[in-house]
């Protein structure tokens, strides 16, 4: 999600510096090319030559020992972060003061800037700091964290850096084209469970993967994501509001109520068809049970179809043949505006995959092809379509 983009990762002299060096290797492998600048409180925290060993690039830590460093560095940097950031240095920056090569570069440098404090709770509570923190967002660098845990001293309270994961999320984010904010996007994902008694269910298969991607995607990209859930084993997704639900019923009644000024509707969820008509209220006795009695659970696509006022529609459909054809009748059928299509008998297509091979058709009748990608990348081809349709 970073290839081509250069990421200028400023360490300062916190005791979270060591982190700092998985971050540069995950920054990289998601594509970036990364050059590091540390202040010499860092290099006492971890060794430059660690560093350099990583991104196989020299780092920069004297003011002095290039003239143009400072001017240099900014002028080819996509995003400047800095992890950690110590009170200290937040201070600086704020107040523009430039005493070291971090700082100056911070000065000359106009691009976009992601900023991971890690400190005492105390002084992260100081209001000096707190003042700086406000200061900066309002001028646009964002933040990740700091996060509540043990902090080095000891103590239980916020300070803590965010986990690498985190940070290099908000990394793709504050590098992603912001075209779906203003969006408020439901998203359904996972399958949904039906109860024949406390121990058994019937459901579909589904590992929530593509429903996720298409919310964390949507995050990226600006919009205010709810995500409701079937039980998945897939992590949250940062920045979107989760809503855990279990059965279709459950899955109706929580689309329903966040559908007001919903802007769209995605239903990546595997909804199940069917459920038992009757739950039972203790396990039943298997030499009991010959058959099982089911009943229809209500098409909520379908539903959402026909209620449709301003939010564009958008279903799924999990084809074993006959693809395009069955596809383009959900799609008139439920009154979408988009449907993705992905016939999960081909190799990568299928279920608990990372990657998928869509078909996408819209309300017009246009019918696009794709080849097999990751889903992280099919996702943003969907919300493209989506943007396409805003239009
Ligand atoms: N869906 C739904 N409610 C259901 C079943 C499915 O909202 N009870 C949604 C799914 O989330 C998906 C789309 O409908 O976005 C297509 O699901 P699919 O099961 O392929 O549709 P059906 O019309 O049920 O298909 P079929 O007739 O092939 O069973």
């Amino acid at each position: 999600m970073l290839t081509r983009k250069n990421i200028l990762l400023g360490i300062t002299g916190s005791i979270a510096a060591y982190k700092s060096v998985d971050l540069a290797r995950r920054l990289m492998e998601e594509g970036a090319s990364v050059n590091v600048v540390m202040t010499e409180a860092a290099a006492r925290f971890i060794s430059p030559y660690t560093l350099e060993s990583v991104t196989g690039r020299p780092v920069h830590i004297d003011l002095f020992k290039d003239p143009f460093d400072h001017l240099n560095l900014p002028s080819e940097t996509d995003l400047f972060i800095i992890a950690p950031a110590t009170a200290n240095t937040i201070n600086k920056l704020s107040c523009g003061i430039a005493d070291n090569l971090i700082s100056n570069i911070w000065l000359a440098y106009e691009g976009k800037a992601l900023i991971a404090p890690a400190m005492n709770a105390r002084m992260y509570r100081n209001r000096l700091v707190q003042k700086n923190i406000k200061e900066m967002k309002k001028h646009g660098v964002d933040f990740v964290g700091p996060v509540s845990g043990s902090l080095a001293c000891g103590e239980e309270d916020i300070g803590r850096m965010s986990e690498v994961p985190e940070i290099v999320e908000a990394a793709i984010s504050a590098l992603a084209t912001k075209d779906l904010s203003g969006q408020k996007i439901l998203v359904t994902a996972g399958p949904t469970i039906e109860p024949i008694d406390p121990v058994r269910y019937i459901s579909n298969r589904s590992s929530g993967k593509m429903g996720y991607a298409v919310a964390r995607a949507a995050v990226r990209r600006g919009a205010d994501v709810t995500l409701i859930s079937g039980p998945s084993h897939q992590k949250p997704v940062s920045g979107a509001t989760l809503i855990n639900i279990e059965t279709a019923s459950q899955m109706e009644t929580a689309l329903l109520k966040h559908l007001p000024k919903t802007t769209a509707v995605i239903m990546a969820a595997a909804v199940a068809d069917f459920r038992p008509s009757s739950k039972a209220n203790v396990k039943l006795d298997k030499k009991e049970v010959n058959a099982l009695d089911l009943k229809k659970n209500t098409d909520i696509l379908r539903k959402l179809g026909k209620m449709k006022r301003k939010f564009t529609l958008i279903g799924f459909a999990a084809e074993t043949g006959n693809n395009v054809a069955n596809a383009k009748n959900k799609l008139k059928n439920k009154n979408l505006d988009l449907i993705v299509l992905n016939d999960v008998t081909k190799k990568g297509a299928g279920f608990d995959v990372d990657t998928n091979i869509i078909t996408i058709i819209t309300k017009k009748g246009d019918v696009s092809e794709y080849p097999l990608m990751q889903k992280i990348k099919a996702v943003d081809v969907i919300l493209d379509k989506i943007v396409e349709l805003k239009k």
